[in-house]
């Protein structure tokens, strides 16, 4: 059973998921339009990443006989000014997202929620991935700097970037990647 502060947390956390996603998109497009196919890609599994933390929030609180509340998502910056500027701001959005999953952890122990504390282990090892991800492409940045040909190579190894979700990942995801015959 989850309490109803940690509901409406988790609810809120949602929410920021969502516009982490929806963050991440607009990069991808903007990359796209600059001719970046590569940060295009990495951007565009960053976002469907992004959408997978939000489900996986979801299904836990439907699990526990909660409610999910579906709030207004802000607007994403459109442009960017450069994948430095991307990649800055991307490692500034995890640092906050990465507090933000911090104050829920706090929460969960304050109201002695074994179960959340438990289940956000999974979000606190994975914001330490990611924040490792971007602070490698933003060491990558800083030695190519202006150079063009190092640019065109990193964009490269960013069309690698494919999209994997662990097996246990989440009931309701799993059988979504069924249904598209993925898994
Ligand atoms: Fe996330
Ligand atoms: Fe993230």
């Amino acid at each position: 059973m989850l309490g109803k502060k940690m509901e409406t947390a988790i609810n809120e956390q949602i929410n920021k998921e969502l516009f982490s996603a929806y963050l991440y998109m607009s990069m991808s497009a903007d990359s796209a339009n600059k001719g970046l196919k590569g940060f295009a890609n990495w951007f565009m599994v960053q976002y469907h990443e992004e959408m997978l933390h939000a489900m996986k929030f979801y299904e836990y609180i439907t699990r526990q006989g909660g409610k999910v509340t579906l709030k207004a998502i802000a607007e994403p910056p459109q442009t960017f000014e450069s994948p430095m500027d991307m990649f800055q701001k991307t490692l500034k959005h995890e640092q906050f997202i990465t507090q933000s999953i911090n104050d829920l952890v706090n929460l969960a122990i304050q109201e002695k929620e074994h179960a959340s504390q438990t289940f956000l282990q999974w979000y606190v090892t994975e914001q330490v991935e990611e924040e490792e991800n971007d602070n490698d492409i933003i060491a990558q940045l800083k030695l190519i700097g202006s150079d063009t040909a190092g640019l065109f190579m990193l964009d490269k190894e960013l069309a690698t970037r494919m999209l994997t979700v662990p097996s246990d990942f989440s009931k309701g995801v799993e059988a979504a990647m069924k249904a598209m015959g993925k898994a």
